[in-house]
């Protein structure tokens, strides 16, 4: 429950970026000795993650504060179980990690969900490249090699998951890899950083092109997680979206640039000083257009955000989407908020209001959830927002970050769903197989 009308004013470190850690989690698997990994944030993903390698036999310990012990030496399976795939698109990941270690894995292929039907092709025909042999089976990807050998692999386009599954099994593979039109997705950065601290020769990570020399053997490293950059423009257009004063610390700001250039071109005054971006929203702002583009363009994660933004603009905006097929499902809850916004395929047509009204909202994915929160956050009123399980994926500790920077917002239990949701495992009772992650202030 959120009152909105209050402008957001302070200072926010946003935690350890989802989209980083979970493929990192992943790259555990290739590696016999024990990782230890900070800054790991505490959303329900990573907690299906850590399920999902303790699944497979490894030894996953919490320790206060965002650590993270893995210990892969024990791993004594090659089979994903659905039940926790089936939960996060990410689950996917372990896929090239357990091929890259074992020669063999089979996984559940991750099922389509609200955003689009998240295609797996060039991710398989990467594992072809390598030398494996791939087949599905009862609806699991089975992918098998008795040795992989590195190859050049030219992706059709820069998925972020291709070029980090690819690169997962290629780490260990004979000879020397290379992914060409590479995802350049700070989180891919990250995680070939570090597969470098385990003891891999990954180099180009970051840019076009990714060299991976194959290593035998990998070892024991402690490594920290980047700040989510996806969390820290959430909080920016918190700040923008109220009017108010809002800082993130810790976040390289050109991870942020194309949304900072967004914001600023609507009047927004945003200043970076080291890692820290500061966002100062104007009374009134003014409309801009924008197109997703995979990094470092306009980020499709804060595409559903943004738009919440742009619904109070003084105009119209055209927020195009290029990465999913389907990610404007949410603009139907800013519409009962009393937002004005059509949309034509990939395209939406933002027109300004003067103000959002409260209402019963169910959030439909994770950064949809984002999107109604900021709403929230500026509308009249108190805005119920259902589909927590959404924003507690990926967004670590909101309401009490937001609650320090002055909104009024707390978590009720018995919200009423009034939107179908569709079943994309959200309803699956999770077998805990590691203690809840959420167990503590930040
Ligand atoms: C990652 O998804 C992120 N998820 C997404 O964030 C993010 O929106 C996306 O990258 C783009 O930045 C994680 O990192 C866990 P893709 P991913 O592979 O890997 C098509 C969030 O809320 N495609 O770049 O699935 C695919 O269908 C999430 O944090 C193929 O056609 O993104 C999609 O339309 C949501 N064939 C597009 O490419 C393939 O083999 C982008 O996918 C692979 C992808």
């Amino acid at each position: 429950m959120i009152e909105g009308g209050r402008r957001l004013e302070g200072v926010v470190a946003p935690p350890g970026a989802k989209n980083a850690a979970l493929p990192i989690m992943a790259a555990c698997l290739l590696c016999e000795s024990e990782v230890i990994l900070h800054r790991v944030p505490r959303i329900t993903d990573v907690d299906v993650m850590a399920a999902i390698l303790e699944s497979l036999g490894a030894r996953v310990r919490e320790q206060p504060g965002g650590t993270l012990i893995i210990d892969a030496s024990s791993v004594n399976s090659h089979t994903a179980p659905y039940a926790l795939v089936s939960k996060l698109n990410a689950s996917f990941d372990v896929t090239g990690a357990l091929l890259g270690r074992f020669g063999l894995a089979e996984v559940p292929r991750p099922g389509g969900c609200i955003l689009g039907p998240r295609a797996v092709d060039m991710h398989l025909h990467g594992f072809e490249s390598l030398g494996a042999r791939v087949d599905l089976e009862h609806g699991s990807v089975i992918v098998s090699a008795p040795a992989l050998r590195g190859a050049r692999i030219a992706l059709a386009k820069p998925s972020v998951g291709a070029t980090k599954n690819v690169l997962l099994a290629s780490v260990r593979a004979r000879g020397t890899t290379t992914i060409e039109n590479a995802a350049r997705e700070p989180e891919v950065t990250d995680l070939g950083d570090f597969l470098n601290a385990l003891g891999a020769r990954v180099s180009g990570h970051g840019g076009p092109t990714i060299t991976v020399e194959g290593v035998a053997k990998l070892h024991a490293c402690e490594y920290t997680i980047i700040p989510d950059r996806l969390v820290a423009g959430t909080y920016l257009l918190a700040g923008a979206i109220t009017s108010g004063d809002v800082t993130v610390t810790g976040v390289d700001p050109v991870m942020a640039a194309s949304l900072c250039e967004h914001l600023t071109a609507t009047g927004c005054e945003v200043s970076a000083q080291g890692v820290s971006i500061r966002a100062r929203g104007a009374r009134k702002w003014k409309p801009v257009n924008v197109r997703t583009a995979p990094y470092p363009g306009f980020p499709t994660d804060l595409q559903p955000p943004f738009v919440a933004y742009l619904a109070l603009a003084s105009g119209s905006s055209t927020v195009e989407e290029t990465i999913f097929d389907a990610r404007f499902v949410y603009v139907g809850e800013l519409l009962r908020m009393g937002a004005d916004i059509t949309v034509t395929g990939r395209t939406a047509r933002v027109t300004g209001v003067a103000k959002l009204k409260d209402a019963v909202v169910v959030a439909p994915d994770i950064r949809a959830g984002g999107s109604l929160v900021l709403a929230a956050l500026a509308a009249e009123g108190t805005t119920e927002i259902g589909g927590l399980e959404y924003i507690d994926r990926g967004y670590e500790f909101l309401e009490e970050r937001l609650a320090a920077l002055g909104a009024r917002v707390v978590r009720a239990s018995g919200v009423t769903p009034i939107m179908t949701q569709p079943d994309i495992g959200s309803t699956m009772k999770l077998p805990r197989v590691v203690a809840p992650f959420r167990s503590q202030s930040p």
